[in-house]
């Protein structure tokens, strides 16, 4: 946008907030600060200085919008669903049509979720080629052993056409579970896995007989989930998130 003041009307809609006429509707209803100032009038100027606010969320008219969501269970990763409410109805300080998840987790998995507008990002996240790494935290029922995590690191058959890619573990720990049924013993660890496949790694587990029980993603890329966010709470990525996706495809 040139570098003179426009209407607060016209700079809503042109930063994908909705059309003219929802974008007043948000004006009246209190919901816009500009400059600190709770703004009345579409016609009020935004300069290249101004600071605009629409529900707590700074807006600005940046290419294209980049959200981390820590995706809680019961959520589906897509844009519309006719039962289920999806990631994107939980970007709510956000009228932008054009928002998608860059991957899907699983209905029941929790963590780190990318929502953008970028096509063209996305669609490099997600190529199979690129072997972008994800790290998972998995509480699997049992005691893994060194076979099995050997198993999950080499590459495994998983009834698809080729073995899984090799994977990472790290940090892995027991716990004792008391459970209706008595003690069972719970393996706690990190898994990075550099491919997308459906269900992938409960299907590694199940294949080794250690049912996942819990599961949350902590990282795709450079990208890491903001621990301080809580499962249905989301946040724009900084400046230094997106240039260090853009490295990490570069
Ligand atoms: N692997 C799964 O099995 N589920 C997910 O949601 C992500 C990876």
């Amino acid at each position: 946008m040139e570098n003179k003041a426009v209407r607060l009307d016209k700079y809503l809609a042109h930063a994908g907030m909705g059309t003219r006429s929802e974008v007043k509707k948000l004006i009246r209803s209190g919901r816009v600060l500009l400059n600190g100032v709770l703004a009345k009038k579409a016609e009020e100027k935004v300069s290249d200085s101004s600071v605009v606010i629409v529900d707590g969320a700074e807006i600005s008219l940046e290419e294209y919008q980049y959200y981390m969501l820590n995706k809680p269970a019961g959520v589906v990763s897509a844009t519309q669903d006719p039962m289920d409410r999806t990631v994107v109805d939980l970007i709510t300080c956000l009228h932008h049509k054009e928002l998608f998840p860059v991957g899907r987790l699983d209905k029941d998995t929790e963590g780190l979720l990318l929502l953008t507008d970028n096509g063209a990002l996305a669609h490099q996240l997600l190529s199979p080629a690129r072997h972008v790494s994800k790290t998972y935290l998995v509480y699997a029922e049992g005691e893994l052993t060194k076979e099995d995590a050997l198993l999950l690191e080499n590459g495994m058959d998983i009834g698809d056409k080729m073995p899984t890619r090799p994977a990472k573990t790290a940090n892995i720990s027991y716990h004792e579970m008391s459970g209706k049924e008595g003690k069972s013993m719970q393996t706690r660890l990190e898994l990075t896995i550099t491919e997308g496949r459906y269900h992938q790694i409960k299907r590694m587990f199940a294949k080794i007989g250690k049912p996942v029980q819990y599961l949350k993603r902590l990282s795709m890329g450079s990208l890491e989930l903001d621990a301080s966010l809580s499962p249905g709470e989301f946040r724009r990525l900084t400046e230094e998130e997106i240039n260090s996706i853009l490295n990490y495809l570069a």
